[in-house]
């Protein structure tokens, strides 16, 4: 691996398709390594445009588009932070070899929808999951369910943080289950997944390094992340989340299993769901998770500097420094403009930072920012998180 110049002709250049609060703090943590950065997003002044040394604006599901700016920065790298990417493109980068795309094409493609990533770690990989079946219509989907019964989840195979997804109790909520998925997909119409509804005890992020050991490529694991999800995204985070040896070991089992098959290096967030001492693997993102924003408050590399530092082929640490705790702070209000309160009282709590994404409008549940805290135990870090983010308020201004 080598590390440029950035901006001259000897430059390493990373280029990240999607800048929002994710995707910033990975750009925060190659630009501590000097790697030149190009911010992609879809609209002007996205998080990571603000601290890039370029930025642009492009649908990034335009193949066309994507592969010309592609073409015209020649990144070393190319960083998936969002699904809804031409991955196709990703694939015609990677076939010519125009630079590498992380983890790999075939990962972000297998990811960006349900169908793949699920037959392929309960068909080939053989990992424990929720039944599941796919479906084309109404018809299909209420002959599924009579396999799989009752309540069920019903999502759009391509979608994320929840849009379109909805729980059936009864055969009555089916077809609003259906009108809500086909309306909610990323794409219109459209398949379903309908999934076995999980009774899990708790849900954890298992975060999953791929990163080179003295030339090999090796996996390692964070400690577990706990996390809450409303409205399906998530509200709480903290690590670590206290798992029997059985569980731990089953979960860390599975995320070594998927992430093996999907290749490459860089951190994953593998979501799974725990019952007793059973794990039911759900999905995985081949890139940092949100509930990962913890990590900074707990780790000694947050997964944003580990991803980096895998990408780079650099040696990574997943040591846990403290327990801690991370809680979400949403406008509240909309508006194109905002100013914040309560920023004051929430720094002065101990062992509570903020992160403000510095996003150019406001909406009700728009994640506009994150409190985070590091304390003795995970009770007392999540209290101060919450505490903390509930008293930051966004005002609108102008
Ligand atoms: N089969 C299931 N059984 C029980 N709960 C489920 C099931 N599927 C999903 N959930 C709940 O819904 C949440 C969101 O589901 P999932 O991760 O599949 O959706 P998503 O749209 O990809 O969300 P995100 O993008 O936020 O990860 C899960 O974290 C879990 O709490
Ligand atoms: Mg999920």
């Amino acid at each position: 691996m080598i590390i440029g110049t950035p901006l001259s002709q000897r430059t390493t250049r990373v280029m990240l398709l999607g800048a929002g609060e994710l995707g910033k703090e990975v750009i925060i943590a190659f630009q501590r390594l000097g790697i030149e950065v190009v911010a992609v997003d879809r609209y002007e002044n996205a998080p990571g445009h603000h601290v890039a040394h370029r930025g642009h604006v492009i649908d990034m599901t335009d193949a066309d588009a994507l592969l010309a700016l592609i073409e015209r920065e020649r990144p070393t790298y190319v960083v998936p932070e969002i699904e809804a990417i031409a991955t196709g493109t990703l694939a015609e980068v990677e076939r010519r070899g125009l630079a590498e795309v992380i983890p790999t094409a075939r990962a972000t493609q297998l990811t960006m929808n349900r169908e793949g990533i699920r037959r392929l770690a309960a068909e080939e990989l053989e990992l424990k999951t929720s039944p599941y079946a796919f479906a084309d219509s109404f018809a299909e989907l209420e002959e599924a369910v009579q396999r799989i019964g009752y309540p069920c989840v019903v999502k759009p195979v391509m979608s994320s943080s929840g849009k379109g997804q909805s729980v059936a109790s009864d055969p009555d909520m089916l077809k609003s289950a259906w009108d809500y998925a086909m309306a909610g997909g990323r794409v219109k119409g459209g398949r379903v997944i309908v999934e076995g509804f999980v009774d899990f005890d708790y849900e954890i992020t298992q975060l999953t390094v791929r990163a080179l050991d003295e030339g090999e490529t090796r996996t390692y694991f964070c400690e577990p992340i706990g996390h809450k999800q409303e409205r399906g995204d998530y509200v709480e985070s903290w690590q670590p989340h206290p798992m029997s040896q059985a569980a731990l070991a089953a979960g860390r089992d599975i995320a070594e299993k998927v992430t093996t098959a999907l290749g490459g290096r860089g951190i994953f967030g593998v979501e799974l769901f725990v019952a007793g001492d059973d794990v039911y693997f759900s999905e995985v993102s081949p890139r940092p998770h949100d509930t990962g924003l913890v990590t900074l408050a707990t780790q000694r590399l947050s997964e944003f500097e580990l991803h980096a530092r895998a990408i780079l082929g650099l040696p990574v640490d997943v040591a846990l420094r403290s327990p801690g705790a991370s809680a979400v702070i949403y406008g509240g209000v909309d508006a194109k403009t905002v100013r914040f309160e309560g920023v004051p009282q929430a720094l002065a709590m101990p062992g509570v930072d903020v992160r403000l994404f510095g996003k150019p409008e406001s909406y009700e549940f728009r994640r506009m920012g994150v409190a985070v805290a590091s304390a003795d135990t995970v009770d007392t870090a999540r209290k101060l998180a919450r505490d903390a983010a509930a008293c930051v308020k966004t005002i609108a201004w102008g």
